[in-house]
């Protein structure tokens, strides 16, 4: 997508050797732009838990690029095996919630294991790794190829006006590789000549819609609003909105979705008011292991200060204030579980299909 009119992705090898990664570093978008090398598995581990990248896909991504780093370095150990494997559990215990993480370390793991020698595992890392990364960016145009008809739908509907769609959390090409998932439609709809206009929730307490959402919207000319996390529920019961997409960090096997903190009250806020509520997300984003969301789906706990605290940017740069009183104790649950009965369709690269395991087992038969 576009960042000052370049087009750009969320992630890269930065040589031709695949020696380090470039990635975007979102901790501190909207106010600088700045890339960053990560040149060891050890560095987008950190890259992962700190958020530089976040984003369900996204930290797929990274990690698949993050084994080939790994499986270099294995190369140096006295048990390549053992090193791989454990630099597998690290990446997989960075964030817990999102499916991805795990399901492309495993794919990678495997894919390595199969090579007798350092070179010929090096090969297949590199495989593996970029066929999984080229594989996300197809499935998210493909989202939002499958998702253009429910906006296009609703504009014919009221031509003169925009399409207001709310959104929560960034599930936009910066949660990605490139197109987003919950964005990918809105963006193949701009690029149709349908008008849309986004409510982007601000997303307490790391404020992803503030500060990803809004400012990758604005890099592709798309009118938005950033609107407090509790505003979706009024504007909901004066008509001013025509539906919801959010993204995903885990579905389960009847279509329960773990999403950004906050996605449940926007589903149940949608369900009272008739809204359409739509979760868009790729095959990878399954958990077909699990069945009720709410009792497996693990939900990462992050520090307090998160909450206590905010950073913003001042003259000085970036500056971290106390909100809280420095004694008040805070509690940061960073997912919450849409339950299927409350989620109208799953938008993913196969199609629109309904949340609910019949239909779930057919996609992927
Ligand atoms: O904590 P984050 O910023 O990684 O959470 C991101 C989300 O909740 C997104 O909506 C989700 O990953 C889907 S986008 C591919």
């Amino acid at each position: 997508m576009l960042v000052q009119g370049k087009t750009y992705r969320t992630i890269r090898f930065k040589d031709h050797q695949k020696n380090s990664i470039e990635i975007i570093d979102q901790r501190h978008l909207p106010h600088r732009f700045a890339l960053e090398t990560l040149s060891s598995s050890a560095e987008v581990i950190r890259a992962i838990s700190e958020m530089q990248v976040r984003g369900a896909v996204l930290i797929g991504a990274a990690a698949a690029y993050g084994m080939v780093l790994a499986t270099r370095e294995a190369a140096r150990e006295k048990n390549p095996n053992r090193y791989i494997h454990e630099t597998a559990k690290q990446f997989k215990a960075a964030r817990p919630t999102a499916v991805n993480l795990a399901w492309a370390v495993d794919r990678l793991e495997q894919a390595i294991l199969v090579g007798n020698t350092p070179e010929e595992r090096l090969t297949l890392a590199h495989t593996a790794a970029n066929a999984l990364v080229e594989a996300e960016l197809v499935a998210c145009r493909k989202i939002g190829e499958n998702g253009l008809p429910i906006l296009r739908a609703l504009f014919e509907k009221r031509p003169r006006q925009p399409v207001n769609v709310l959104t929560h959390c960034n599930a936009g090409w910066l949660a990605c590789v490139d197109y987003g998932t919950a964005t990918a439609p809105i963006y193949a709809a701009h690029a149709a000549g349908i008008r849309v206009h986004v409510w982007v929730d601000e997303t307490r307490p790391w404020n992803q819609g503030a500060k990803l959402t809004a400012w990758e919207l604005a890099q592709q000319g798309i009118p938005h609003t950033l609107i407090a996390d509790n505003t979706g529920g009024h504007l909901m019961q004066h008509g001013m909105v025509d539906l919801c997409i959010v993204g995903c960090d885990r579905a389960t096997a009847r279509g329960d979705v773990a999403n950004k903190i906050g996605t449940y009250l926007k589903a149940l806020a949608a369900k009272d008011n008739h809204v359409p509520f739509y979760v868009a997300l790729p095959l990878s984003t399954f958990d077909l292991t699990l069945q009720d969301g709410i009792k497996e789906i693990p939900i990462e706990e992050r520090g307090a200060e998160e909450v206590t605290k905010i950073t913003g940017w001042t003259e000085k740069g970036f500056q971290t204030v106390h909100l809280a009183g420095p004694d008040t104790p805070a509690a940061n649950y960073g997912f919450d579980v849409t339950p299927a009965r409350l989620v109208t369709g799953l938008i993913t690269e196969k199609g629109i299909c309904a949340a609910d395991s019949t239909t779930i087992q057919k996609l992927f038969a």
